[in-house]
C-alpha cells in the first residue's frame, strides 16, 4: 500500500518546518517598533529643536503635506524654513508615512487609524497612539518630567532615532 510518504515529500516538510522556524526566530526583532528616520540631518536639525525629531511613519503623509504647507502657524510657533529645506522635509516625510511606498505593517496599522477625511496634525490625536497607550494613567502625562504627550523622548529613550520597542521603555518618576 501506497499511503504518500515518501522521502521526497517528507524532505519538502522538513524543509518548510525549518523555515517557519526561521520566520518565527526571526519575529520578536521585526516586532520591535522600529521606525524608519531620514538619514540626512535636515529633518534632526528643523524639526528635532523644539520637540522629539518624530518618525515619518507616524502620520500620513497627508498630514506632512498640511503641517509643512503652514509652518509658519505651527501650534503657535514659527516654525519656518528655507523653501529649498522646506521641500527637502516634505519629500523625505511623504516618502516615510505611514501610509507611503514603504510602510510596514504597524505603519499600515496607524494609516488606517485615520479615517480618510480626517487629516491630523498630532501623532497624539490619531486613534493607533490612544490605543498604544491606554494603560498609561492619566496623571502620567501631567508629570513635569513628561510634560506633554508628544514628548515621546521621555519614555521611549531613542524616540529620535525611531525605536519604541516596548522593552526600551522607561517611564520618568514624578521627581525627576
Ligand atoms: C520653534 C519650535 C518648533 C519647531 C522648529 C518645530 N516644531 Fe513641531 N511643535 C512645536 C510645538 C510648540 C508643538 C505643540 C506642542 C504641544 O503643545 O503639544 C509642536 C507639535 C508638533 C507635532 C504634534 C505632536 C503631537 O502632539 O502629536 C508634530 C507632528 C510636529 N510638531 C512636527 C514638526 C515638524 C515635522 C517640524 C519640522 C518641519 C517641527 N515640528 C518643527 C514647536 C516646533
Ligand atoms: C508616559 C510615557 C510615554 C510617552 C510620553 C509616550 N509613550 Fe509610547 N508607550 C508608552 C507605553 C507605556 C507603551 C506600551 C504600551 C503597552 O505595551 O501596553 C508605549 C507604546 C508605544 C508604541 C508601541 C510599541 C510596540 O512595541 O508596539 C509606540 C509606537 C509608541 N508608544 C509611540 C509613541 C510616540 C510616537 C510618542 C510621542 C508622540 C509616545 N509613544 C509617547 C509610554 C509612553
Amino acid at each position: 500500500m501506497h499511503n504518500g510518504v515518501t522521502w521526497k515529500n517528507l524532505g519538502i516538510f522538513t524543509a518548510c518546518v525549518g523555515l517557519f522556524a526561521l520566520w518565527l526566530g526571526n519575529a520578536p526583532a521585526h516586532d520591535d517598533a522600529v521606525f524608519p528616520m531620514a538619514r540626512g540631518k535636515a529633518q534632526v536639525g528643523e524639526c528635532g529643536s523644539c520637540h522629539t525629531t518624530y518618525a515619518p511613519g507616524l502620520l500620513p503623509a497627508r498630514s506632512w503635506r498640511k503641517m509643512l504647507g503652514q509652518l509658519g502657524h505651527h501650534f503657535g510657533e514659527d516654525a519656518s524654513v528655507q523653501e529649498p529645506v522646506r521641500l527637502a522635509l516634505l519629500k523625505d516625510l511623504e516618502d516615510m508615512a505611514a501610509d507611503g511606498a514603504y510602510a510596514d505593517m504597524r505603519m499600515h496599522r496607524i494609516a488606517a487609524s485615520v479615517p480618510v477625511d480626517v487629516t491630523p496634525l498630532r501623532i497624539t490625536e490619531t486613534a493607533y497612539f490612544r490605543f498604544m497607550h491606554d494603560a498609561v494613567p492619566k496623571s502620567f502625562w501631567r508629570r513635569k518630567s513628561i510634560a506633554n504627550p508628544g514628548n515621546c523622548a521621555a519614555c521611549h529613550p531613542r524616540a529620535n532615532e525611531g525605536h519604541f520597542g516596548v522593552r526600551e521603555l522607561r517611564i520618568p518618576s514624578e521627581q525627576r
